[in-house]
């Protein structure tokens, strides 16, 4: 494997979709890119020969990545914190930190930051037991939610519990001592918000506009940016708040601040700290890609312009559906429309994975709504025509 001695090699943890775009924006910068990925099929895989199989659970496979990289960052939040403290106390730099990133891997953690610190979030216990999770549910009322601290994602890890039953049902079939377990109050939002920041170890800061997200089933499904009817005063505040939180913790690199717009203002839901699916128009909509700055933020580089290029960028994820090989969907798609942006991840289809998704910039948002919906139905084989 060559590198160029004299540019920077980043080491990323993960061969998922964020580490394969991450990997498009480090060859534009010149950068020498490397991956830590469990198989030579993996998303990012296929497009570096750079990469180094192992797992990320394992200390060896880790330092392995570190030692040839000179920052070390991360796909996904499920490395061990106990490993990540030990590649610091190695030597090797991380970024984030462990001490940062212990807030996007941890629920728990992170609620109990965030009320430290005076953020606004869905009220929340932390549940050891069945009885002080019905305990929750006569507090708050039901429906509540249930989640798992560590490991979940793409709506994993999170269970709605109307009833004592799902209660019963839920932690029965689920309970696990390895993770603690997190009850929050069911927040009647009206819709989600992200709010994304860049943040260098120096402290520079750049955010991105407030985005509308949308969930099926607890996945992303569709990113409008920025967030239509948002009030200027509304979206700076949310700018404003991933900021204070990206500073109070310390973080470096991407943090996307996931948020309920609701009747109580606008409430925390979660955390990330890499490229996030909320930033995925920018790659299209952006002058620069949440991916972009990413790499620019762990190197400490000054910070890329994250204004939007159009009016609207709509995002629309292709989740696995009917068509196993969905090249056979390119034809016509592209035909029928010269504007759209397609980026498929190289994934086996399987039913309900994240496979790709596709961006369209408008002057006219429902135009873009529209497009983007009907090119993802189509490469999902929703629709046939
Ligand atoms: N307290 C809540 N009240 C209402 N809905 C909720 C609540 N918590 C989560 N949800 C819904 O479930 C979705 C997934 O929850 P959350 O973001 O905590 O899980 P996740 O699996 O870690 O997500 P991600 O894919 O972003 O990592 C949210 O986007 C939201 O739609
Ligand atoms: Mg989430």
């Amino acid at each position: 494997m060559s590198v160029n001695k004299l540019f920077p090699t980043v080491g990323m943890v993960g061969g998922g979709q964020l580490s394969r775009m991450t990997s498009q924006a480090a060859t534009a910068l010149g950068m020498n890119f490397r991956v830590l990925v469990q198989s030579e099929s993996d998303s990012a895989s296929q497009v570096t020969n750079n990469y180094i199989l192992g797992e990320h659970t394992n200390l060896d496979h880790l330092r392995a990545l570190a030692q040839v990289s000179d920052v070390v960052t991360f796909d996904h939040e499920h490395v061990p914190e106990v490993l990540l403290r030990q590649l610091v106390q190695e030597g090797f730099n991380l970024q984030p930190s462990p001490d940062a990133l212990v807030f996007a891997q941890d629920k728990v953690a992170m609620r109990k930051k965030l009320h430290q610190l005076g953020v606004a979030q869905p009220s929340f216990a932390v549940i050891e037991t069945i009885e002080q999770a019905i305990d929750f549910g006569k507090e708050y009322g039901f429906p509540f939610v249930l989640k798992l601290s560590r490991g979940g994602y793409d709506g994993k890890g999170v269970w709605v519990c109307h009833s004592e039953k799902d209660i019963e049902a839920t932690l029965g079939q689920n309970f696990s001592h390895t993770f603690q377990w997190l009850a929050e109050e069911f927040v009647a939002f009206s819709r989600e918000l992200a709010s994304q920041v860049a943040r260098s170890p120096q402290g520079q800061m750049v955010t991105y506009p407030i985005v509308e997200s949308r969930q099926v089933n607890g996945m992303c499904s569709m990113v409008i940016a920025p967030a239509p009817h948002l009030s200027d005063a509304d979206a700076m505040s949310a700018q404003q708040l991933a900021m204070s939180i990206a500073d109070s913790l310390n973080v470096t690199g991407m943090l996307a601040v996931e948020l309920f717009e609701s009747e109580r203002g606008i409430l925390v839901n979660e955390l990330a700290m890499r490229p996030h699916n909320s930033g995925h128009w920018s790659i299209d909509g952006s002058t620069t890609s949440q991916f972009e700055n990413h790499l620019r933020a762990v190197l400490d580089l000054p910070l890329g312009d994250p204004s939007p290029i159009a009016r609207w960028s709509v995002m629309v994820n292709i989740i696995g559906g009917k068509y196993p090989d969905m090249y056979s969907a390119y034809k016509h798609c592209l035909a029928r429309d010269p504007g759209l942006k397609v980026h498929l991840y190289g994934k086996e289809v399987r039913q309900g994975r994240k496979v790709g998704h596709v961006t369209v910039c408008s002057d006219e948002l429902q135009d873009a709504i529209r497009r983007a919906t009907h090119a993802a139905d189509y490469f999902m084989g929703v629709i046939e025509e």
